[in-house]
């Protein structure tokens, strides 16, 4: 198919990934979610992958987290080959590594047992912590990595916490694991504005402590340029602008990547009647001409690629 050059495997990086995707397809029957995603999770790094709703940013997640298996492409895991499952041995260390935050904090932690116990489980099945007080120091531990008191906190029910306390025991219990990957699907979209920040600067901060890949997804192009380093923009399924997030964002090349930066809320922008409609009318008109599928890549900077506009 095309030859797209990586992210993360751009020439100077010196980094070897963790994971790689090329030329991912995923289609449910006539829905093509994903056409052609390639891309590299490095330590160290964050990825955002930005697009509206439906553009396949979930699917990407899934797959990266062996929830779902591509239609069709390549991807490595430390090099090794595991686009189809693999040996029980190889799945369960994939599992081990690759660990996801979700979007809706409450739903995923279990109302009737404590943080503690949420903690425990994953130190004590994967060997983190032997016996009772090693996990009583592990608990501990998490908890106050993840800003949380440890005394207050470990005896609480979910519906105890605020949302984003809840969100900060969901990622201390995917650190539980100690992955090497984190994937945080729209970790901040369902909490309350002013407490997004806090969780965005704590995965920030554990991705630099623990070396950690992060794979950030999020429709708001403002916080992924606050969290990554390099950034996806998708739409229907396709990367449509990929690269160093700084020069995507300061000269973005797809009309598509223009809109999403033009729609970013300015607090001193002055109300115009008539200007939204117009507005809308251009977005419809970008969205229309970035669907179709489109082979062409263009080149923008060392580490800044763009897709050129397909056939209509
Ligand atoms: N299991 C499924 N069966 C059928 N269609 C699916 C399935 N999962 C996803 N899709 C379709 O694939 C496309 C991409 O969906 P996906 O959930 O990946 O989007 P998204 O970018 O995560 O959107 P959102 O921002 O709303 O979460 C959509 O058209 C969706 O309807
Ligand atoms: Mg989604």
């Amino acid at each position: 198919m095309n030859a797209i050059p990586d992210l993360g495997r751009v020439k100077g990086s010196g980094l070897a990934p963790i994971i790689e995707l090329s030329s991912i397809t995923r289609s449910f029957g006539l829905v093509h979610a994903l056409r052609g995603i390639s891309l590299s999770l490095v330590p160290g790094k964050a990825l955002a992958l930005v697009g509206e709703s439906g553009c396949g940013k979930t699917s990407c997640a899934r797959i990266i987290s062996r929830m779902d298996h591509p239609t069709s492409g390549e991807m490595l895991f430390r090099g090794q080959n595991v686009t189809t499952a693999g040996s029980a041995e190889t799945e369960r260390a994939y599992r081990r590594a690759v660990q996801m935050v979700f979007q809706d904090p409450f739903a995923s932690l279990n109302p009737v047992f404590s943080i503690e116990h949420h903690l425990t489980r994953p130190l004590l099945l994967h060997g983190h912590a032997k016996g009772g007080v090693e996990a009583k120091a592990g608990v501990n531990s998490l908890l106050a990595s993840v800003g949380l008191d440890p005394t207050v906190t470990a005896y609480k029910f979910p519906h105890e916490l605020s949302g984003g306390q809840r969100q900060r025991v969901n990622i201390a219990r995917a650190l539980a694991v100690q992955p090497e990957v984190l994937v945080a699907d729209e970790p901040t979209s369902m909490l309350d504005v002013s407490i997004r920040l806090g969780i965005l600067e704590l995965l920030s901060s554990i991705k630099r402590e623990r070396n950690l890949a992060l794979l950030y997804i999020t429709h708001d192009i403002a916080t992924a340029a606050y969290v990554a380093e390099e950034i996806v923009v998708m739409f229907a399924g396709q990367m449509v602008e990929w690269g160093d997030t700084n020069s995507v964002i300061e000269n973005p090349q797809h009309p598509y990547t223009r809109l999403l930066l033009s729609a970013v809320p300015d607090p001193y922008r002055p109300f115009i009647p008539g200007e939204s409609a117009k507005f809308l009318r251009h977005a419809e008109e970008v969205r229309r001409l970035s669907r179709p599928e489109s082979q062409v890549v263009q080149q923008a900077a060392s580490n800044h690629f763009f897709r050129s506009l397909g056939q209509q």
